[in-house]
C-alpha cells in the first residue's frame, strides 16, 4: 500500500484535527469492533469487553497512541511500529483479517465526529494509512 504525498498530507491533516481525542477514539473504535465484529473478542478473554470498561478504555488509548506514532512516522511505519509487529505476529498471531475490521470502526469513529473531515479524498488517504498500519503489524509471521 503506497501511500502518495498527498495521502501523507491528508493523514497528518486528520491526526491533527483530532488532536486530544484520538485516545477515546481509540476506545470507541474497539467497542465498535466488539460489538459489531464479536468474533475479534476471542483475543481478549482476559479483558472485561464491555463498552465503557476501564480495559477497553486503556487498551484504546494504547491502540491510539501507536497510530499517531505511524502518522508521525508516515515514511516509515515499520520501522516505527516495529515492536508492535513481533508482538502481533509473532506473539498473539492475530489473523491478519481482524486489522481490516478495526481500521474500518476507527474510520467510521472518525467520520461520526468530524464529518467535514472526512472528505471522500480524505476517507480514501486514511483507509490507505490504516491498511499500511495492518500491513505492517501482520508482516512478520512465520
Ligand atoms: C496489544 C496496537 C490491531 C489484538 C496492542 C498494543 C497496542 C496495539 C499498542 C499494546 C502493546 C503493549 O502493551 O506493549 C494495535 C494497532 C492495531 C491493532 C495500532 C491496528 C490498527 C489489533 C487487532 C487485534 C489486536 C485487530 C485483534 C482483533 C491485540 C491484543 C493485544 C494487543 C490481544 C494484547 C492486549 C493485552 O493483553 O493487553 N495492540 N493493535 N490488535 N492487540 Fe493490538
Amino acid at each position: 500500500m503506497v501511500l502518495s504525498g498527498n495521502d501523507k498530507t491528508n493523514v497528518k491533516g486528520v491526526f491533527s484535527k483530532i488532536g486530544g481525542h484520538a485516545e477515546e477514539y481509540g476506545a470507541e473504535a474497539l467497542e465498535r469492533m466488539f460489538a459489531t465484529y464479536p468474533q475479534t473478542k476471542t483475543y481478549f478473554p482476559h479483558f472485561d469487553v464491555a463498552p465503557g470498561s476501564a480495559q477497553v478504555k486503556a487498551h484504546g488509548k494504547k491502540v491510539a497512541a501507536a497510530l499517531v506514532e505511524a502518522a508521525n512516522h508516515i515514511d516509515d511505519i515499520a520501522t516505527a511500529l516495529s515492536k508492535l509487529s513481533d508482538l502481533h505476529a509473532q506473539k498473539l498471531r492475530v489473523d491478519p483479517v481482524n486489522f481490516k475490521l478495526l481500521g474500518q470502526c476507527f474510520l467510521v469513529v472518525v467520520a461520526i465526529h468530524n464529518p467535514s473531515v472526512l472528505t471522500p479524498e480524505v476517507h480514501a488517504s486514511l483507509d490507505k494509512f490504516l491498511c499500511a498500519v495492518g500491513n505492517v503489524l501482520t508482516a512478520k509471521y512465520r
